[in-house]
Parts: structure tokens; sequence; C-alpha cells
């Protein structure tokens, strides 16, 4: 359904001498009114920092329209940061011009904000008000912080569940929140599933705005935004399957694919809280960071998809999902993360005083084996099995450099899953590595048969979905399993899977 933006933006009542003033080139409108509120996409904040947070909103009062609804033309919108919910003791306030060119999206980043408190925000433009989020700051750097309650998850295939885990995500109160990729699915609509994307797929600025409006309007989600601050990195579906840096699934017209993938990393900074030192140059796009709680953790987010070698094998197979023990997959020069990438993690672990090291990334990072009728066993090229030299060298490096407490954490298995990484099939524990539920996305029939065959799986549920929980003590690490009864009801609830302990100076769990 397409709606012209002249039945929801009614009038814009223009200052005279402002109208139309040049900032950064272009016509602006002072003062403008709504036929309905523009915030329909709800308010998020993200990246928090010990001094301060960025604030997000988009303006869209049509949110599946061209132009969102919106005039071609800057907007100031107001915002404001307040002690309290009632917005009594407000401490920073400002305006800043939602751009056309960004799809009137607002990024605020914030600063002088006092450390390890929340804070309450809200934004404003003509006389409509946004919905109120709750952020917060992080402690200060090297502070001896004894407590630490965080979610994560990935993946939430709008077509294929609700976000009913949310609400209890919400009600857990962690401190933040990091995704781990899969946040829309590019896809066009299939019929018979529980929701529906629009019938076009994702494929150009247009129509990935519109697909991340589509996600953005769902209320379990948007409270979830306005629940705590988010931290969020991507994987294939932001842009399309199964793709590795320029090249597309489809084969190896860079040239092209780039325009798209240009596209598609222009949406995915419009609609996610991210820094400035994120916004997109051409199909290039900085989303790899670090993020620390005090000196009680560090979590190095990692970028899988951006830098990475082509998929291997493709002189056997054409399926990414089950590829052989192919020479190539195993060539130590193949990369995931890139080799500047790899240097900045490596530099990341080496000077990090933290007591917990989080590698905060896409997959399933421990082996997983797919054996075949005839017995063989196949990997999964798009994963860290297509990468495993890769793999090992961050191993080794937690390894040798004695860095402490690592932990990996993933997504894109649509399934909850605790194993032990270890280099030699029988050698001594590394890390564990724990993928923490698909939110409504869902996994194939072979799940069972991989978790039986890879022995460093140690537990694997792919029929539920959800999230998980962790609370981080200087002493251990506890993960929590939170499943829905069932993402396909709308009122479903949610309840705990499995806990997993991991103890400061043990590696794995118990
Ligand atoms: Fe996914």
């Amino acid at each position: 359904m397409h709606t012209s933006r002249r039945d929801f933006l009614v009038r814009a009542s223009l200052v005279a001498g402002t109208a139309l003033l040049p900032i950064y080139g272009q016509p602006l409108l002072a003062n403008p009114t709504f036929a309905t509120n523009p915030f329909t996409l709800g308010v998020a904040s993200g990246d928090p920092a010990p001094d301060g947070v960025v604030l997000w909103t988009r303006l869209a009062p049509a949110p599946l329209a061209d132009d969102g609804g919106m005039p071609a033309e800057a907007v100031p919108v107001g915002w404001e940061l307040a002690e309290d919910e009632a917005f009594g003791r407000v401490v920073r306030k400002g305006t800043v011009w939602a751009m056309p060119q960004a799809a009137h999206s607002v990024h605020v980043e914030v600063d002088g904000l006092l450390p390890d408190r929340p804070y309450f925000y809200r934004f404003h433009v003509g006389s409509e008000l946004s919905p109120t989020g709750r952020t917060r700051t992080t402690p200060v750097a090297g502070a001896d912080v004894h407590a630490l309650r965080y979610a994560f998850t990935a993946c939430q295939h709008y077509e294929t569940g609700y976000y009913g885990a949310y609400r209890q995500l919400v009600a857990d109160d962690p401190a933040f929140v990091l995704f781990l990729g899969d946040y829309i699915y590019e896809k066009a609509g299939i019929e018979g599933r529980v929701r529906r994307h629009p019938d076009e797929p994702a494929a150009d600025l247009a129509s990935y705005r519109r697909r991340h409006a589509v996600y953005k309007q769902d209320r379990d989600l948007q409270a979830a935004h306005a629940a705590a601050p988010w931290l969020t990195i991507w994987d294939d579906h932001e842009v399309q399957n199964n793709y590795s840096a320029e090249e597309s699934q489809a084969g190896r017209d860079s040239a092209r694919f780039l325009v798209r993938r240009a596209a598609a990393y222009q949406a995915y900074y419009e609609h996610m809280p991210l820094r400035r030192r994120s916004i997109p140059v051409g199909p290039e796009m900085q989303i790899y960071r670090r993020f620390d709680w005090g000196r009680l953790a560090r979590f190095q987010l990692v970028d899988c998809r951006q830098y990475r070698s082509a998929f291997p094998c493709a002189a056997e197979t054409a399926d990414r999902n089950r590829i052989p023990d192919c020479v190539e997959r195993r060539d130590p020069a193949r990369t995931m993360l890139g080799a500047g990438q790899e240097r900045w993690l490596f530099s990341e672990l080496a000077s990090s005083p933290a007591r917990w090291n989080v590698l905060t990334q896409q997959f399933m990072m421990a082996e997983a084996r797919r054996p075949d009728e005839s017995g063989a066993f196949g990997f999964a090229g798009d994963g860290w099995d297509g990468y495993p030299a890769a793999r090992e060298r961050i191993l080794a490096f937690w390894r040798d450099a004695k860095i402490a407490n690592p932990i990996a954490i993933g997504g894109d298995s649509h399934a909850f899953i605790a194993s032990q990484m270890s280099i030699a099939p029988d050698g001594p524990v590394i890390a564990p590595a724990f993928v923490g539920g698909s939110l409504s996305s869902t996994a194939g029939d072979e799940f069972d048969d991989m978790v039986r065959n890879s022995p460093q799986v140690r537990f694997g549920e792919s029929r539920r979905r959800g999230y998980s929980l962790v609370e981080v003590t200087p002493a251990a690490s506890t993960l929590t399993m939170r499943a829905a009864g069932d993402a396909t009801d709308p009122q479903t609830t949610t309840s705990t899977l499995r806990t997993f302990t991991v103890e400061n100076g043990v590696p794995g769990f118990a």
C-alpha cells in the first residue's frame, strides 16, 4: 500500500524569511505540521560510552512510501535528554536537521553525561512528540565494576515469527542489547507465513528503506529499543543472502553488487543508532568497534562480511551451506575479518584490561560437521568453517597471549548452541562459543544431525526462538537461553531453556 505524503503532511507553515535558507545547499522546512505522528518507527539509542550515547529516530508519517511521507526538505527535530522519565530534570537538549538524503533519520551523539546511570530521551518536530526511550551510560573506563547483565540475539525474520520474546527481554532489564545480524531479511514476500514482506525484494535504496520500515513498525521491537541502548552488527541478509565482501551470492559481477551493497549499507546506517564513524562512504561502512564495561568486560564487535575472502571450493560445489573439505578451504591466506580488522582485533585483545573478552560476531564459531548420505562431512562455507585458518589464528592468539576469559557469541544458525572450541579436535578447550538464539528466524531439518556429528557442540536446540541473557561478575559469566513458547503466536510467553556458567580462569563451561 503506497500513500501519498500529501495525505499525511497537511501543510508546512513556512516562517517568512527562513523557508528556503540554504543548509547544506538545500531547502528547509522550518515549522512542519503533520496529520499523523511522524514517529511511526519508534526511537532508539546505541553505542553507549561513559559520557554519552547516540539517540536515534526517523521521521516517517507514511513509513512505506518512497519518501516516508516527508518532503524533500531538511526538517528541524528537537531532542531532550533527562534524568527522569517525566523530563523534570532535563540535562541536555538541542535541535538537529533531519535530512532527506538520510531518509529524515536523526543520529544525535550526546556527550557530557555522567557515567553508569540511566537517562530518558524523546524527540519533537512541529507539535508532534515521540515516544520516550530509556538509555544509559557505561561505567568509567577502567572502573572496578562487579556486575553486568546484558542480552544478545540475532535473526529476526519478519515473516516466520512475531517478536514476543522481546517482551521478556525488556522485563529482564539488560544494561544493553547486542544484535548480531540479520536485523532484516531482503527477499520478497512469501504467502502463507505469519506475516508478509513487501512483494518486491529489497535491492535498492528505496526498497531497503521500506524493508527497514516494515520491521521497525513492530511494537515489540520498538519497545526493546526504547528500553535499553543497542549495539548492532550486521550479517548477510541486511544486504543479500551469503554475500562475501564484493561478491554477490549469484556470481562475481562485483561492480554491480557494490551499488547494491552501498544502498543496503546506507539504509542500515539510517535505521540504526550508530555513531558518526559508521557513516557510509560509497559501498564502505565501518561497524567493527570496541565496547567496554569498565574493567569487567570488553566486547570486540567485528564485521565478518565486508572484508572476507571469497566463498571457497567454488570449483567443487555451488552449495555454500555444504562444502567439501577442499584444499582452498584450508588455505591460510583466507581471511574472515580482512588483514586490517584482524590486526585491530589482536591489538584490542593484547591491550585489554578486562576480565572477560567477548568476541561479538555473526556466527556459530565452533566447527559444525554436516554428514551427507555417504558419511562424508560437509561444512557450511559461509561461516567460520569456510575460513578455518582465520578461526585458528584467533584461537591461537587467545591461548598464546593469555587473553583473559575469551568467549565467542554469535547468531546466524537460527538455534541455541553451546560449544567448546579447541584447535585440534581432541585438544584442550580454549574458549566457549555460544549462539544465543534467533529471535524469529527458523532452521532447517539437518540441525540435529549436525549436533550429533560435531564433537565441539555440547548443546543445540533449533526448534525454539529467543535470545540469551548474560550475567557477568568477576567470578563467572552465566548465560541463560530464553526461549519463546511459540514465536508464531503473537501472545507467546518466554521461559528459560538452559543455563551455562563459565568460571573465571577456566576455559569452556561447566
Ligand atoms: Fe539469519
